[in-house]
């Protein structure tokens, strides 16, 4: 007779920003949880992504005292510069929103923290340790069984997806869980370059030759973007054609930092896609496993912890009894996922030039875009309302009861109901 599988309360799929925070919180709450993750801890804590974080997501992570080092390292930004037709528009969100700003801090560094956080909580994440499938519990109490690549067989109660697109709980929907999407008709070319000053402020230039950015992350490095066709492979552009083009485009000049080094370049397909549904009895997605937002507006890792925020309130409440409350969370973060869509497409929108535009007619479509970028500028309410959906102004849920009652966490892989 084979053993039957240790039992958690919650499984989480995946080490990102999501499930690193929804872990911290279900376990300081005492609930039962396990974590896994595909990648080595180095790998995990060496992937550069993203690095600009929204006002309330800053705010909540220190009310768990999770932004110790966030907030001695990072910075805060509240201006942001427009370029279009020679002109450089600057845009003072920060005062716009009415003081939502953001912080800059790479990601890769968030994740450290967090993961150094949960194990300091003595929690525990098995790096390594891809889950290769997740199904039904045949035991009748409506639980999971998760197996690992290795092997391993583990029971919960719930199984929480939070390892980025095309997962395997969301494989394990019926039917999938996959909504609609769109394929942008350009793609971004992504490159993290030493630069010899920091970049003091994110740049967006709108180019009769393609969209090209310029993001802050550290002292020494910047995250650059360029528009290129879909589809173009990163081998097409040497490095010496990346920083003409982009000089060129964001109209590097004086104290401009410049990009030196390129320490790596990529293609990213853009799209933008939100799940039909993010829970199915005790499966359930958070943060690019919910949805995939293209990096226009620095919205997917404030997204992810979005979603993890308000989850951990609703599995604490679930778990409390509370009827109604897991699909209180689909509601609430699927009609978040569309905010942060329509506010990314419509960045989007206002960036790029539309697709086969007859030269002839770029200058009036560039005009156009100046006249779109004057409106977000000039105090008003359409300005106060980008400035503030921008900058994420506002506050995510803390659970119910904050700090939580003093209780011992459940031991990982052991029942904790
Ligand atoms: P992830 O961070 O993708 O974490 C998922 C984890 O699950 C991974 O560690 C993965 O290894 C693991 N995993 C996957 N499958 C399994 C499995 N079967 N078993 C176990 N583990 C598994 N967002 C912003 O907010 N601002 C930005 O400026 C920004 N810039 C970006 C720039 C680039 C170039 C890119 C690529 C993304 C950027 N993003 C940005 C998006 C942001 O990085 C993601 O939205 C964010 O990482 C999502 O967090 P997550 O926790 O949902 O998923
Ligand atoms: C980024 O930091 O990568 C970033 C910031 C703002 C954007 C897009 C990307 O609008």
């Amino acid at each position: 007779m084979t053993a039957r599988p240790a039992r958690t309360t919650v499984a989480i799929v995946g080490a990102g920003p999501a499930g690193l925070v929804l872990a911290h919180v279900l376990r300081r709450a005492g609930v039962g949880v396990t974590v896994h993750e595909r990648l080595s801890r180095a790998a995990l804590e060496g992937t550069a992504r993203a690095g600009v974080l929204e006002h309330r997501v800053v705010a909540y992570l220190r009310a768990l005292g999770l932004a110790d080092r966030l907030t001695a390292e990072g910075e805060r930004h509240g201006r942001c510069e427009i370029s279009c037709l020679g002109e450089r528009v600057e845009v003072d969100y920060g005062t716009l929103s009415g003081g939502a700003r953001h912080w800059v801090y790479p990601q890769q560094s968030l994740v450290r923290d967090l993961v150094a956080a949960y194990e300091a909580a003595g929690g525990e994440i098995a790096f390594g340790s891809p889950v290769a499938e997740v199904a039904a519990d045949g035991d009748g109490d409506g639980g999971v069984l998760l197996r690992t690549a290795a092997g391993a067989r583990l029971r919960a109660d719930y199984a929480v997806g939070c390892e980025g697109a095309r997962g395997v709980v969301a494989a394990a929907f019926p039917g999938g869980a996959a909504g609609p999407g769109r394929r942008y008709p350009y793609d971004w070319l992504t490159v993290l370059a030493r630069i010899d000053r920091p970049v003091q402020r994110v740049r967006y230039a709108v180019h009769a030759d393609g969209f090209a950015g310029m993001m802050p992350r550290t002292a020494d490095v910047g995250r650059f973007y360029l528009e290129v066709p879909p589809g173009e492979l990163p081998g097409a552009w040497a490095p010496e054609r990346i920083r003409a083009e982009l000089a060129r485009r964001l109209d590097l000049a004086g104290a401009d930092p410049r990009p030196g080094e390129l320490l790596e370049t990529g293609v990213l397909r853009m799209r933008g896609q939100v799940a039909d549904r993010i829970r199915h009895g005790r499966l359930l997605l958070a943060g690019d496993a919910a949805h995939t937002v293209t990096p226009s507006g620095a919205k997917g890792l404030n997204a992810a912890v979005g979603d993890a925020a308000d989850l951990a309130g609703a599995l604490l409440a679930d778990l409390g009894g509370e009827p109604g409350a897991l699909d209180g969370y689909q509601r609430r973060r699927l009609d978040a996922a569309w905010r942060t869509q329509e506010f990314s497409d419509r960045l989007l929108d206002l960036l790029h030039l539309p697709a086969g535009l007859p030269p002839g007619q770029r200058a009036f479509a560039l005009r156009l875009r100046l006249e779109r970028i004057h409106r977000i500028a000039r105090p008003g309410p359409e300005a106060a309302d980008f400035a503030r959906a921008y900058a994420g102004a506002g506050e995510l849920p803390l659970p119910a009861v904050w700090p939580p009652a003093q209780r011992t966490p459940v031991a990982s892989g052991t029942t904790g109901r």
